[in-house]
């Protein structure tokens, strides 16, 4: 079903009793990194399950908490825990949040997720900064009537992850020594994970990276007119040639361990980014 533009007015106006500055930033946190910001002074928090119309999120190592708050000064909502299309949810409410967001005025969209590593140049414990992404979900958010006030019906995917947003977010882990890798991320649907077959295949079409999450929320940022940027955390490496078993426990250890240089790379990009934004 589409998502009702009224129920989202709803949810927004909901939270708007509890916002004091508009927020210009959104941020989305993947498996095992809802705790990814040092230093936010939380105003409000909510349980997704004590949101108006809000889908609530099944995976347990998603925490399901939206937070109000500032940091360095800066307003901004951060999502912890987001909605897959494996646990059932349609596009439209994977991407419910982001239409929220655009309602509240977010202008400026942080993606951030785990993901297995096809390009074996990458390690576990990397961090990449998306450039581009390959939907191979087969579903897209904006199917069905568009909706006129949100975006336009053709919306150009060519720059997807904003440059000026990727070189900020380069600067500033150079600034701090952070390695960083650039990658294209590919979004499947899940939850199983991937062949040594499909890895190769994956890896012959041009991906650096695979998860199962990113995609619709970056297609529903697109269409909102977001600047987005989006972070993979690698957790494991996919080599089709000497596979190794992936475990959500293996996933969640490399996600602590790289925890810090992540939390420090995202907290001075989001204290950089420029308030016009
Ligand atoms: N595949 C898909 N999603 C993932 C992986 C993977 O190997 N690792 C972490 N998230």
């Amino acid at each position: 079903m589409k998502t009702n533009r009224k129920q989202v007015i709803d949810t927004a106006d909901f939270l708007k009793q509890h916002i004091t500055k508009q927020p210009r930033i959104g941020f989305l946190t993947g498996t095992g990194l809802s705790d990814t910001l040092n230093d936010l002074e939380v105003i409000a928090a909510f349980d997704y399950a004590d949101l108006p119309n809000f889908p609530v999120s099944t995976v347990e190592s998603h925490k399901g908490k939206l937070i109000y708050g500032t940091l360095s000064g800066k307003p901004l909502l951060l999502m912890q825990g987001r909605f897959h299309l494996y646990e059932g949810y349609s596009p439209e409410e994977v991407t419910f949040p982001i239409r929220v967001m655009q309602e509240l005025g977010v202008k400026n969209l942080i993606l951030s997720n785990a993901a297995g590593g096809i390009n074996l140049n990458f390690s576990a414990g990397d961090i990449m900064i998306i450039k581009d992404h390959i939907n191979l979900t087969g579903k897209n958010p904006l199917i069905g009537p568009n909706e006129d006030a949100w975006g336009i019906r053709f919306p150009d995917m060519t720059e997807v992850y904003d440059l000026a947003f990727i070189d900020l977010a380069k600067k500033i882990a150079l600034r701090h020594k952070i390695p960083v890798q650039t990658g294209v991320y590919a979004g499947l649907n899940g939850p199983s994970l991937e062949t040594p077959a499909e890895t190769r295949h994956l890896k012959a079409i041009g991906s650096d990276a695979v998860g199962f999450s990113t995609v619709m929320e970056a297609i529903t940022g697109v269409h909102a007119g977001m600047k987005i940027l989006g972070i993979s955390l690698i957790t494991n490496i996919n080599d089709p040639d000497a596979p190794q078993k992936t475990t959500l426990e293996s996933v969640l250890k490399t996600a602590e361990k790289a925890l810090g240089p992540l939390k420090r790379l995202l907290t001075d990009v989001i204290a950089n980014i420029r308030d016009e934004c």
